[in-house]
Order: structure tokens, then C-alpha cells, then sequence
């Protein structure tokens, strides 16, 4: 029996232990997905453990993705231009390689929703965290070219625009009243978090009609931001999808089977709505 893991701190509110183990299930594959809390000081440590019991591959969340590129052997070539791992896979030689499937989880999200038509469009990402810097590279991977990043402290937009070697950096101000010319927006702050202090990161007044507008968060799977965007006629994308196609491009690193993202994002939307 083959057997997966995620690695975190915290890790009790994990989706990722169940949505494997549905997919598992439903592809009548022998093996098992569990959930370890690992605290900093133990990653190293477990690690060895890992290899040792023989896992075949895990998943590392929060705070380890960057932690943990130092015990790897080799690294994916987007994993390594972000400097984040989310997936490690053992090889057939027992090297550990590592991944990062959220940003492209993203992309692949974004299309099963909206298409693969939409490249061409002005994508305006907002935030300049972790998980923005992976959904930039992402973006620019798949061939959406055409990028401003707009964040709270704009230094660190424009850190991660000169990283990618193309798009710009703008204010929040900025990015608010020339709203209109982005076809594609992306929110990638913790606003509309359930402990998140704000719940928009700017205004949507001047929203193009017919914008797609995303999301990353999706507890709540309509955060304040998408019911902003709704309002204003915009085709709108939850979080949920970003969270099932890491989760199903890691399955596939592993496995070589692309599980069924389309009816795993319904049976989750079922169980948060
Ligand atoms: P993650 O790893 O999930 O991306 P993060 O690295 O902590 O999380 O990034 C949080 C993002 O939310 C950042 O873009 C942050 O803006 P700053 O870079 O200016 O800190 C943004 N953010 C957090 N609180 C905010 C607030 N009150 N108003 C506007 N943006 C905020």
C-alpha cells in the first residue's frame, strides 16, 4: 500500500487528507493520505521519518515550504524560481524531488472555469505575498503576459515584477481608478479571511463589465470581494478550484493519473456552502 502525507503547523484544518483519500477511493488506488503536525524545530527530523517508513510523496503547507527546499535533492524549475515547495515526490531512486503546484493549481482553476481564451487580457494581481509571487510565475508560465501587481507596500509588487522581468507595479489608488482596463482580477491579500481585519483590498466601482474577477480565499467560498464583483456583473471564481488542482497536480506527480477536479470542487462546494 502506498501511502501520502501533509506536513504543516497547524494542520488539524487540512481539506487535503480527505479529498486524496476521496480520489483514492473513487480510482480505486491502494493508498493512504494522513495529516502530520511537524513544528519547525521537528522538520528535519521528519523528514528522515518520511523516507524511512517509506512514504511515496507529501505535501508541505504552512510554515515549511520554504524550509524545506534544503533537504531536497532536486527541485522543479518553477519550485525553484519561487524558492516554495508544496509537493515533494520520491523517485524511483529514492531522491526527493520538489514541486510547487499552487500557482499553476491556480491557472488550472481559472481556466476549467473561464476557458484558455482569456491570456490576451490586462491581469491585474492583487497582494504581494507568498501566494501572489506564486500565482505571478504562474501566470507568466502559462503565457498571460500582460501583468501589474498591485499591493498595499507597492515595494513589494515591484520586487516580484522585476523577479519576472516583465509587467509593472502600481498603487492600490492607481489600480482603483484605472479599474476598467483589467479583464482579469485576482485577489491574493488575506481580505475576507474570517480573522482577516479588511474586507476589501480596494474598490470595485470602476469594474469592466463582464470581468472575471477570482479569489484565493474560500472560506468563506464568496468572500466580500466576490459578492463586490457580483454586484457589478462580474464572472467570478472562488478559491475552492485553486486548493482541488494543487491538490490534483501534486496526484498526478505521484501517481501519473489526473484525478477528477470537476466533481471533486462540487462535492467540496457542497460540504462549505
Ligand atoms: P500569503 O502568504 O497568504 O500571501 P502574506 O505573505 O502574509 O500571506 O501576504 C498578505 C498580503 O495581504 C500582502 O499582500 C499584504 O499587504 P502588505 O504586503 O502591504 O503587507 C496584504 N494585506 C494584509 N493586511 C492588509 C491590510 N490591512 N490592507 C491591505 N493589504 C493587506
Amino acid at each position: 500500500k502506498k501511502w501520502f502525507a501533509v506536513i504543516g503547523d497547524p494542520i488539524a484544518h487540512s481539506k487535503s487528507p480527505n479529498m486524496h483519500n476521496m480520489w483514492f477511493e473513487a480510482m480505486n488506488i491502494d493508498a493512504t493520505y494522513i495529516p502530520i503536525h511537524v513544528k519547525p524545530e521537528q522538520l528535519e527530523q521528519s523528514i528522515t521519518s518520511l523516507k524511512t517508513l517509506g512514504a511515496s510523496g507529501w505535501n508541505i503547507t504552512i510554515p515549511h515550504k520554504q524550509a524545506i527546499i534544503p533537504f531536497l535533492d532536486e527541485l522543479d524549475e518553477l519550485a525553484e524560481k519561487m524558492g516554495a515547495v508544496n509537493t515533494v515526490v520520491r523517485l524511483p531512486d529514492g531522491k526527493l524531488k520538489g514541486y510547487n503546484t499552487d500557482g499553476p493549481g491556480f491557472v488550472h482553476s481559472l481556466e476549467e472555469k473561464v476557458g484558455k481564451d482569456h491570456k490576451a487580457k490586462k491581469v491585474l494581481l492583487i497582494g504581494a505575498g507568498g501566494a501572489a509571487r506564486g500565482i505571478a510565475f504562474a501566470l507568466q508560465q502559462f503565457g498571460y503576459n500582460d501583468l501589474t501587481i498591485t499591493n498595499r507596500t507597492t515595494q513589494k509588487a515591484e520586487a516580484i515584477i522585476s523577479e519576472i522581468g516583465s509587467g509593472q507595479a502600481v498603487s492600490l489608488q492607481e489600480a482603483e481608478q484605472h479599474l476598467n482596463q483589467y479583464g482579469i482580477i485576482i485577489q491574493c491579500t488575506s481580505a475576507g479571511l474570517a480573522q482577516s481585519e479588511f474586507s476589501l483590498p480596494l474598490s470595485l466601482d470602476k469594474l469592466q463589465e463582464g470581468a472575471i474577477v477570482a479569489d484565493i480565499v474560500y472560506n468563506p467560498l464568496m468572500t466580500p470581494f466576490l459578492v463586490e464583483a457580483q454586484k457589478n456583473k462580474a464572472i467570478v471564481v472562488n478559491g475552492l478550484g485553486m486548493f482541488v488542482h494543487q491538490g490534483a497536480i501534486a496526484f498526478h506527480h505521484w501517481l501519473g493519473q489526473y484525478p477528477d477536479t470537476n466533481g471533486m470542487t462540487k462535492k467540496l462546494t457542497a460540504e462549505l456552502e
